[in-house]
């Protein structure tokens, strides 16, 4: 596994279609870890390949509780803390089945926006259809942080930033 460099607003990359994944190769396979290990070393609930520069329709999202990071990241390994149910996906070629009428509006930040955060409306609910990792079929619903990442990503394949939707961007402080 290896970190991949984030790229920021302003870059052409950011404003392209992705392609679709045609087959989950080995390479792919390789993306989809580089991704997972590149979210987390940025403390991100998501990530798309284009923002690592790779125009192609794969996310990674990881909802499963807000992110109140402990000093503890030295040790990769054991993790005392009691672990919540873990609501992460691996999505390639994610496509929306269904939303909701009903909208949300929450606060949205992206790793490739940094410093800012949103107000941004979307569906409360949807339904996504994506390949898994052995290219398998699935679905998933969400409401909530997961129905916002659901959308997020797969706007970041469509060349979308929540800053094209968002009511307001502030400015947040960086750590
Ligand atoms: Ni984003």
């Amino acid at each position: 596994m290896a970190l991949r460099k984030i790229i920021c607003e302003g870059d052409p990359l950011l404003r392209k279609r992705s392609r679709e994944v045609e087959e989950v190769t080995d390479r792919i396979r390789t993306l989809a870890e580089d991704m997972w290990e590149t979210m987390y070393e940025a403390e991100g609930v998501g990530l798309a390949a284009p923002q690592v520069g790779v125009l192609r329709r794969i996310a990674v999202i990881d909802v499963t509780e807000p992110a109140e990071p402990e000093d503890d990241s030295s040790d990769g390994g054991t993790d005392p803390n009691p672990v919540p149910e873990p609501i992460k996906y691996l999505l390639i070629n994610p496509e929306l089945v269904e939303a909701s009428e009903e909208m949300a509006a929450s606060k949205e930040g992206c790793l490739s926006v940094p410093g800012k955060s949103g107000l941004v409306e979307r569906p409360a609910r949807v339904k996504v259809r994506a390949l898994d990792i052995d290219g398998k079929p699935f679905e998933i619903e969400g409401e909530g942080m997961l129905a916002k990442a659901l959308l997020h990503e797969i706007d970041h394949l469509n060349g979308i930033l929540y800053t094209d939707i968002a009511e307001e961007i502030e400015d947040i402080e960086s750590k």
